[in-house]
C-alpha cells in the first residue's frame, strides 16, 4: 500500500474552508475509514473533504430538465453503470464497435463526473458550458441531501443502483485498505464491520440511503429507477433495455437486429474495462488508482471474507430496515 495510492480527501482538515471548518466542528463525528474521521450531515457520514463539496452543490447546482444522475452508495457497481448510461446515452455520436470509443482511453469516472467529489469539491465551481446535452451525473447523495434543483426538476431523471450489503461491506474493506497510507495501517475487518452495521461508513447507512431511493421509485417511477447490481449481472441485456426505455432512448429495431446490446454490455464488462491501459495504469484527478476500482465485479465474494455470524447479523438488520417496505435485496 503504497502513499501514492491515497486520495487527496486524505489531506482533508487542512484544505478546507472557514464555513465548513465551522460547520464540521457542530457535527457528531467518528474513526474514518480512510481519512482520520466521518462527520455526520443529514443523518449520514462523510470525510469532511466532501463535505465540502456537498454543501457548495446544494448551495449552487441548478438542475435541468434533460440531466441525468446515477445516484448510488460506494462500492455498488458506479463505475460499471456510469460506463453503460455514457455508452446508450452516446451511442450515436460514438459508435460502440469504433476502436476510438471514449471508454477505451478514459476512465468512467472522468466521463460521468460526480457531483459533490468532483466538480464541486474544494469550492469549485464548475464551468458546464461545455457539458453536451443531456448531461450526465453521479453521485453517492442519498436523495435528502440531494441540491432542491435537483429534487424539484419535474423531467430530469435518477437512476440508482443497489447491491447486496454483504459484497459491499468486503467491497469497501478492500478499497478503504487499498486507499490508506502506509503509516495508518490497515483496517481489520472485524473493527470496520461493526462500523458499517451502525451504519458509519462512506454515505451510510447503506440501508437508509437505499430505502429513500426505493420509496421514492415507487412514488414517482418516471423519475427515479431503481436497479440492483445482481440483476444487471444476472439478466444484463433485459435490464439494459429497461434502461434505455427509462433514459427515453429504447433502441430502435435496426439497433436490436445490429446486436447493440451485447455490444454495449461486452465493451461496458469488468473483463473488458479492468484490462484497459487506463483502467491498469491510469489515475484520477482526486488521486486514485483508477485500478481501485476494478477488484472482481462479482456476486457473492461475501463467501471468501464473512463468517456466518457476519452475514446473518448483516441479513438481519436488512430485514428489520426494509421490513415492510417491498424491498428485498
Ligand atoms: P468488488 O470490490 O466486489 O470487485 P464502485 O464503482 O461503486 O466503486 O464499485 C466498485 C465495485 O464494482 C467493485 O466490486 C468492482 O470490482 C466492481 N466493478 C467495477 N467495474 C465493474 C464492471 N464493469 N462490472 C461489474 N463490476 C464492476
Amino acid at each position: 500500500m503504497s502513499p501514492e495510492f491515497a486520495p487527496k480527501y486524505l489531506q482533508e482538515e487542512e484544505i478546507l474552508s472557514q464555513e465548513c471548518k465551522q460547520l464540521i466542528s457542530t457535527l457528531p463525528k467518528e474513526k474514518g475509514w480512510i481519512a482520520s474521521h466521518l462527520y455526520q450531515y443529514q443523518g449520514f457520514w462523510y470525510p469532511a473533504r466532501h463535505l465540502q463539496g456537498i454543501i457548495s452543490c446544494q448551495k449552487h447546482f441548478q438542475a435541468r430538465n434533460s440531466d441525468i444522475f446515477l445516484c448510488t452508495t460506494p462500492k455498488s457497481g458506479t463505475t460499471w453503470l456510469k460506463s453503460i448510461i455514457f455508452t446508450l446515452i452516446n451511442r450515436t455520436r460514438f459508435p460502440v464497435t469504433k476502436n476510438d470509443h471514449p471508454l477505451l482511453k478514459n476512465n468512467p469516472h472522468d466521463l460521468v463526473p460526480f457531483l459533490e467529489i468532483k466538480l464541486y469539491i474544494d469550492n469549485q465551481i464548475p464551468d458546464f458550458s461545455s457539458f453536451p446535452s443531456p448531461r450526465l451525473f453521479s453521485t453517492h447523495l442519498p436523495y435528502v441531501s440531494l441540491p432542491k434543483s435537483v429534487q424539484e426538476c419535474s423531467a430530469s431523471k435518477l437512476v440508482y443502483l443497489c447491491r447486496d450489503p454483504k459484497d459491499i461491506f468486503v467491497s469497501i474493506w478492500h478499497f478503504s485498505n487499498k486507499l490508506r497510507l502506509r503509516e495508518m495501517g490497515t483496517n481489520s475487518i472485524e473493527d470496520v464491520f461493526d462500523m458499517f452495521c451502525k451504519g458509519i461508513s462512506l454515505s451510510g447507512p447503506f440501508w437508509d440511503h437505499v430505502l429513500e431511493y426505493w420509496n421514492q421509485s415507487k412514488e414517482n417511477s418516471d423519475k427515479v429507477f431503481f436497479l440492483r447490481f445482481e440483476d444487471m449481472k444476472e439478466e444484463g441485456e433485459l435490464n439494459l433495455r429497461r434502461l434505455a426505455l427509462f433514459l427515453g432512448c429504447p433502441f430502435s429495431i435496426e439497433e436490436e437486429e445490429s446486436g447493440i446490446v451485447d455490444e454495449i454490455l461486452k465493451l461496458c464488462s469488468f473483463d473488458n474495462l479492468s484490462k484497459l491501459e487506463v483502467n491498469e495504469n491510469g489515475k484520477l484527478s482526486s488521486g486514485e488508482k483508477n485500478k481501485a476500482f476494478f477488484r472482481r465485479g462479482e456476486v457473492g465474494d461475501l463467501r471468501n471474507y464473512l463468517v456466518p455470524e457476519m452475514v446473518e447479523k448483516i441479513d438481519e438488520i436488512t430485514e428489520m430496515k426494509f421490513n415492510g417496505s417491498g424491498l428485498i435485496l
